[in-house]
């Protein structure tokens, strides 16, 4: 029998449309379901609270709906609060996303590493513990961001934001006390590659973007040897946990990436 379970990708919004890329390029023949919980975006201005009881229940309503293989919490925000709970919530594998401090450290020649997050992430003793552990010899300075969250929705819904809020937000780490010093930047948050280009335009002087997202293929791919894939992946289904107009807005980028049928839970 041929197994045609799914991967499913969880995300407050798009953002997570930046982890399914690397995966499809690993992975093209999986089937994949991209959920998106867009009444209760955005994460980064909530509580800890909010996120810890929100997010465990709506998986398990996810995992009911579409019976997947395995889930990806695709968003930083989610994994750095939320991952024990949502592992003990539900009977499947589960890979998280968590800022990639690593392999910044490993990169950058200053030492002085920037993490651009939202603020939920930004604040986490999960943050403090990646950058004792894996920068210890480095100044790493953080930025929480909701701005730079509606910058990429927009971005993916083919609106072209003003360029000014880019720089603005950079601003938020190269003004920071030794900020001029930031050779690497963290996008710590799974919306902030899909503005990538916008961000490097921005940026006062040259820097290198890293994210978790090859990181996060190679962990599905891993977690996923020797089981059986369709012969053709099919649609991929984009589901909200509200679709109004905004959601419908994104239809053709979600298209382009594959994801041709859209479904409210
Ligand atoms: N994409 C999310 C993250 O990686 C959250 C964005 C938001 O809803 O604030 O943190």
């Amino acid at each position: 029998m041929i197994d045609d379970r799914p991967i499913l990708f969880f995300d407050s919004g798009v953002g997570g449309l930046s982890i399914v890329a690397p995966a499809r390029a690993l992975l093209p023949q999986a089937r994949f379901v991209y959920a998106a919980d867009s009444a209760g975006f955005p994460y980064g201005i909530r509580t800890e609270e909010e996120i810890a009881a929100r997010v465990p229940v709506l998986l398990g309503r996810l995992a009911e709906r579409y019976r997947p293989r395995l889930i990806v919490i695709a968003c930083n925000t989610a994994s750095t609060i939320a991952l024990p709970a949502i592992r003990a919530a539900l009977d499947l594998p589960v890979v998280g996303t968590v800022p990639a401090i690593r392999p910044a450290a490993l990169i950058s020649r200053t030492r002085t590493i920037g993490v651009l997050g939202t603020q939920a992430t930004v604040r986490q003793a999960y943050v403090d513990d990646l950058a004792m552990r894996f920068a210890g010899d480095c100044t790493v300075l953080r930025h929480g961001s909701a701005d730079l969250v509606e910058l990429a929705e927009a971005t993916l819904r083919g609106e072209r934001p003003d360029p000014a809020r880019f720089d603005a937000v950079l601003a938020g780490l190269f003004d920071q006390p030794g900020g001029e010093a930031i050779d690497v930047i963290v996008n710590a948050c799974t919306h902030f590659p899909l503005v990538e280009a916008q961000l490097a335009a921005a940026a006062p002087r040259p820097v290198r973007f890293v994210d978790g997202g090859d990181g996060i293929a190679r962990r599905i791919d891993a977690l996923t040897q020797g089981q059986d894939w369709p012969a053709t992946p099919g649609e991929g289904i984009a589901v909200f946990t509200r679709l109004g107009d905004r959601e419908r807005a994104l239809t053709p980028g979600l298209a382009i990436r594959g994801f041709t049928t859209m479904q409210e839970l």
